[in-house]
């Protein structure tokens, strides 16, 4: 079975992805991809993942920048979000996201994943990857019939 690891490193290649082609095309569309990925991907980690990591020494320092680096991403896409793509900040403050997101990635997956595979059991990580898919599932399901994600 899959796990948790397996899911959230998916889910930083697509935004990658994601992140070069909204580079290149510079559309507002592109952006609006990226933020719909973002979004449950940086809740479901601090709803299911990081409270399970937070309490174990050696992490707990790693977790609380990370909660730091999700809010510094957060604040950089609502202010992408209310700028209009012709704005000539816009490729410059898209860049900086990436930069972010780059960087944030990098810690999680050579550190925080790193740590948490010698501290999660495998059906633990089994485990978080249900309950991912799950919380996801219910997000995509309320964002598309028009109610609050959460
Ligand atoms: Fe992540
Ligand atoms: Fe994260």
């Amino acid at each position: 079975m899959e796990t948790i690891y397996e899911i959230l490193e998916a889910e930083h290649d697509q935004v990658a992805d994601l992140l070069r082609q909204a580079l290149s095309d510079g559309s507002k569309v592109s952006f609006t991809k990226i933020r719909l990925k973002t979004d449950p991907h940086m809740m479901g980690e601090e709803k299911l993942f990081y409270p399970v990591l937070e309490g174990e020494e050696g992490l707990r320092e790693l977790i609380s920048r990370a909660y730091k680096e999700h809010n510094e991403a957060k604040a950089l896409i609502a202010e992408i979000e209310g700028m209009d793509e012709r704005n000539e900040e816009w490729i410059a403050k898209l860049n900086e996201l990436k930069q972010s997101i780059d960087h944030h990635v990098e810690e999680e997956e050579s550190k925080i994943f790193e740590r948490a595979r010698n501290v999660l059991s495998q059906e633990k990580a089994e485990e978080l990857a249900q309950e991912y898919i799950e919380f996801k599932r219910g997000y995509m399901n309320r964002v598309e019939t028009g109610k609050p994600p959460v």
